[in-house]
């Protein structure tokens, strides 16, 4: 019998979207005639652009003729994509080569498929709470891992800690799940810990476009130093409305080195590119003109103007955790607002009081990490009606008596 990788054993449940959906599920076979207003999942919910949409109609035919037919692409996506990304990077300063530049599937395939470029022997720094993938893909693979807190007393927004040394350290700024966002100088600060530790900061950059605050950095790539020791991960699926098209891409700069205890220089970049071509064959033709499109200058307006429906979605619940004194983090430079439980209730039993006194779904807190138990997430991703009318229940609901 082979020997199956028990590191699958030590991942916790992932039992939170299908919790929940079974918690609805049931609300609804009790109560069928209440309307019940999802803002949990962090899925858009506007439709491509029309730019997008043209550019795959043109693809389409381009596949569909013998002169224009394209068959296995470069696995690191085409030029014209790799261009276009190139230069959306210069629009925040930074200058990349296109060959840093790798176009994929989407941010959550790369996140965790870059585990395979670092030895078991490293240890992992996560953000507790976060994006559950960095965890469970270094859980697979058997690494060490440390948490570190983001709480309240530090805005959600934890710095480094100069007395524990890690060798990858994750970041996710806008965060997911609590919409905090990194400035210049606490990456400056994050960067500086990488370089002295000799550690590789992977960044995941997913909701860079939500950020409206013109003084936070879109890139970590606009602090210096960063290029020796930083990989980032984007993503069009919050941008332009990819999550079901699925198109990302991951910038792995040439300078980030390291030389083996007999002499062997690695280089990071070489190693992803290698890895890509032996394990991936590359983003559709049809999806590549599509992202492409999401560059172009009316492409860009149209992913603004949806961006800017959903940021007008998070001014609305966030005025309202203001209006009834919640203390919350995100909203502002994200589509996610965080929140914590009225009444000193724990994430799941706010979850469950909010779902039958108002009919609002939300995300608990508690599926992002232990510092998650008394905070709940919510997402702008919905119409302005049903947010408005989501925001008056929950209005309604503080005035309620718990018990
Ligand atoms: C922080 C973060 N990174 C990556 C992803 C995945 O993005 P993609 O759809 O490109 O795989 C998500 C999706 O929710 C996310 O929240």
């Amino acid at each position: 019998m082979a020997k199956f990788n028990e590191n699958f054993l030590d991942l916790k449940e992932s039992y939170l979207f299908s919790e929940v959906a079974k918690r609805v599920a049931a609300f609804h076979q009790k109560c069928p005639d209440r309307t019940v207003i999802r803002l949990g999942i962090g899925d858009v919910t506007l439709p491509l652009g029309k730019t997008v949409v043209e550019a795959i109609h043109t693809a389409a035919d381009e596949m569909g003729r013998a002169e224009s037919f394209r068959g296995y692409g470069p696995e690191q996506g085409y030029d014209f994509l790799r261009e276009a990304i190139q230069a959306h990077y210069s629009t925040f300063g930074v200058s990349l080569d296109t060959d840093e530049i790798f176009v994929s599937d989407g941010a959550k395939s790369d996140t965790g498929n870059i585990t395979d470029l670092f030895s078991k022997e490293n240890t992992v720094m996560i953000p507790d709470p976060v994006y559950p993938v960095y965890v469970d893909t270094n859980t697979m693979n058997g690494r060490n891992i440390v948490f570190i807190n983001g709480t309240a007393e530090n805005d959600f927004l934890p710095m480094p800690d100069r007395s524990v040394h890690a060798d990858i350290i994750y970041i996710c700024s806008p965060n997911n799940p609590t919409g905090a966002c990194y400035n210049r100088t606490q990456l400056r600060e994050w960067v500086d810990y990488a370089l002295e530790n000799d550690a590789v900061i992977l960044f995941d950059s997913a909701y860079e476009c939500f950020i409206s605050d013109s003084d936070l950095p879109h890139s970590i790539y606009e602090i210096d130093g960063a290029e020796k020791c930083a990989v980032e991960f984007c993503s069009l699926s919050k941008t332009a409305g990819f999550t079901g098209t699925r198109c990302g891409y991951t910038v792995v700069p040439k300078a980030i080195r390291s030389v083996t205890s007999d002499g062997r220089e690695m280089s990071l970049n070489r190693m992803w590119n290698r890895r890509q071509c032996t394990k991936f064959n590359g983003v559709p033709y049809i999806v590549q003109r599509a992202a492409a499109a999401v560059f172009s200058e009316e492409g860009m307006k149209e992913a603004r103007k949806m961006i800017a429906h959903y940021m007008e979605n998070a001014r609305i619940i966030a005025d309202t955790m203001k209006q009834t004194g919640i203390s919350f983090t995100g909203g502002i430079n994200s589509p996610y607002i965080w929140f914590e439980c009225p009444f000193g209730m724990n994430s799941w039993e706010f979850f469950d009081f909010m779902l039958e006194r108002a009919g609002v779904v939300g995300t608990p807190g508690a599926g992002f990490g232990e510092n998650g138990t008394h905070w709940f997430r919510l997402t702008a991703f919905n119409s302005k009606e049903n947010t408005v009318e989501a925001m008056r229940r929950f209005t309604e609901l503080l005035n309620t008596d718990p018990s």
